[in-house]
């Protein structure tokens, strides 16, 4: 109990190189920490204005789908294959599909990196 309310005070920010070679309508998968230890699967996503965004790989539907990297749907939208439901980029809400939103990351991209924070 006392570990999760400290968790809510702590932010960790974790440098990607490489920003420039994600391209727009483009979504990327990063591994952050052990997945067994509670790390992370990140899939980094440029909508087609170039704007970066995070979301978290964990499809919210629930089922054991995890959003894909590759090319994003109509170029800003995240697709979990399982169900085929897709999450909009800049939100993480659901746009085709019934479920709640997919976690999202701050993400900023400075010097061809992205810092995102957790
Ligand atoms: S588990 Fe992702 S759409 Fe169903």
């Amino acid at each position: 109990m006392l570990s999760k309310f400290l968790k809510l005070f702590r932010k960790a920010t974790v440098v990607v190189p490489g920003a420039d070679k994600l391209a727009k309508g483009e979504a990327r998968t990063i591994q952050v920490g052990d997945g067994l230890a509670g790390g992370k699967q990140i899939l980094l996503c440029r909508s087609p204005e170039g704007q970066v965004y995070a979301l978290d790989t964990h499809c919210p539907h629930d089922e054991g789908g995890k959003l894909l990297a590759g090319p994003l749907f109509g170029g800003d939208k995240a697709v979990c294959p399982l169900h085929n439901f897709h999450f909009d980029v800049r939100t993480g809400k659901v746009d085709k599909g019934t479920c709640k939103s997919a976690i999202t990351y701050n993400i900023k991209e400075k010097n061809g990196e992205f810092h995102i924070t957790f």
